[in-house]
């Protein structure tokens, strides 16, 4: 039996180990033995176990505790306690997942042990290094010997980085299926969050970029304050926003009728909310691409995408991070100016399917 080491630190990563698991648990479970580590780098971000339960993820077998320092620490923090899980475990494969500080300080540690990497959504570039997720995409991709991509741009960008031709693999978008899979569940379910009436906006913003600067944060939040005077914007805040808000002593000029904070939502509650808003309104890798899977139209406050797909053929749109040029989509958003959008190749909710049948075979 084959022992796959699975890494899920910040909270996206869980939407896409959860169908990953699931597939080893329904169809691969006699020949390989999935392990869940959690690195801990997300805590009070809504982790609780109505978390987990949402996902359907059963409690991870390893926790690691690391909590949240500065980079250097928090993944020497991380690489040090995942080092003593693969000295106890010796997994044949080590798979993480996106490009959090977790992703790319396990691969380190599972590659100097000689342990195979495999990599979930390898390949994409913003080509912006001021992102720590940028460094992080690139030296993950470096270390991985699986490298399992969501997107056409992410086989171009390995192929252009030298990469061997039989490592890549374009298997589609692991977070569609964790989309798809919860969507069919949502009617079953209790709603623990009402939702609006009438039409509004849903808004997340975390990006560093974005949130740390308070005349950027605080030009973004006017600009959505603009925008709340003819569609309310329902704001859940990510506690590194929520943090810098308080810092700033801004928080209570943008907590209205306009704008309406929200506390971090469960899976499910944050997907009632966006799937049916008029527009939504992000600097979030996971939620351009599943706006673009549901055809909702999106803006996002950023100035680059690692995810070019969703703008060639989705629903979303590169507003930049200026007051002037998110008002100024807006204004064309009104006149009906907006993208019809179509579903990439493989977002089909059968990556997970893809991913683990390569692995063992
Ligand atoms: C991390 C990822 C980012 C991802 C995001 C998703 C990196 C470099 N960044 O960003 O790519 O999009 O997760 O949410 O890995 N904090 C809490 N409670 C928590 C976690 C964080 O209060 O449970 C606060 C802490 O003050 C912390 C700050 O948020 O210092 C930043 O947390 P961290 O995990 O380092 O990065 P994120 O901004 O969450």
């Amino acid at each position: 039996m084959e022992k796959l080491i699975l890494v899920a630190g910040a909270r996206p990563n869980f939407m896409k180990i959860a169908p990953l698991l699931r597939e080893i648990d329904h169809h691969w479970k006699d020949q390989l033995r999935g392990i869940l580590v959690h690195t801990g780098q997300h805590y009070d971000y809504e982790m609780s176990q109505a978390f987990f339960d949402d996902l359907e993820i059963t409690p991870p077998s390893y926790s690691l505790g690391v909590g949240s320092e500065s980079h250097a620490v928090q993944t020497a923090r991380i690489m040090m306690a995942f080092e003593e899980v693969c000295f106890k475990e010796r997994p044949d494969i080590v798979m993480v997942v996106g490009d959090v500080n977790s992703t790319v300080a396990c691969a380190l540690v599972a590659k100097k042990l000689q342990i195979g990497v495999a990599h979930v959504e390898a390949g994409l570039r913003s080509r912006d290094l001021s992102m720590p997720e940028e460094i992080n995409r690139m030296v993950t991709d470096v270390l991985s010997d699986w490298l399992f991509v969501s997107e056409e741009s992410g086989v171009f960008n390995l192929r252009a980085e030298g990469k061997v031709e039989s490592s890549i693999y374009y298997v589609g978008n692991i977070m569609i299926d964790t989309l798809f899979h919860q969507l069919s569940r949502l009617n079953n379910s209790n709603d623990n969050f009402k939702r609006p009436e009438g039409p509004y906006a849903v808004m997340t913003l975390h990006r560093p970029n974005n949130v740390d600067d308070k005349g950027k944060l605080q030009e973004i939040l006017e600009a959505i304050q603009e925008i709340g005077q003819e569609l309310p914007v329902y704001f859940p805040v990510h506690p590194r926003t929520r943090q810098r808000m308080e810092e700033f002593s801004i928080i209570e000029k943008f907590n209205n009728p306009k704008i309406l904070l929200l506390p971090p939502l469960s899976y499910k509650d944050f997907l009632r909310l966006w799937k049916d808003a008029h527009l939504v309104l992000t600097d979030s890798g996971g939620l351009q691409e599943e706006t673009t899977a549901l055809g909702v139209p999106c803006f996002t406050i950023r100035e680059n995408t690692e995810r070019p797909i969703t703008i060639e053929k989705g629903t979303n749109i590169l507003v930049g991070t200026t007051g002037t040029g998110i008002l100024s989509a807006y204004e064309d958003f009104k006149k009906g100016i907006s993208k019809k959008g179509r579903i990439p190749k493989y977002w089909d909710g059968k990556t997970s399917q893809r991913i683990i049948s390569t692995l063992a075979s």
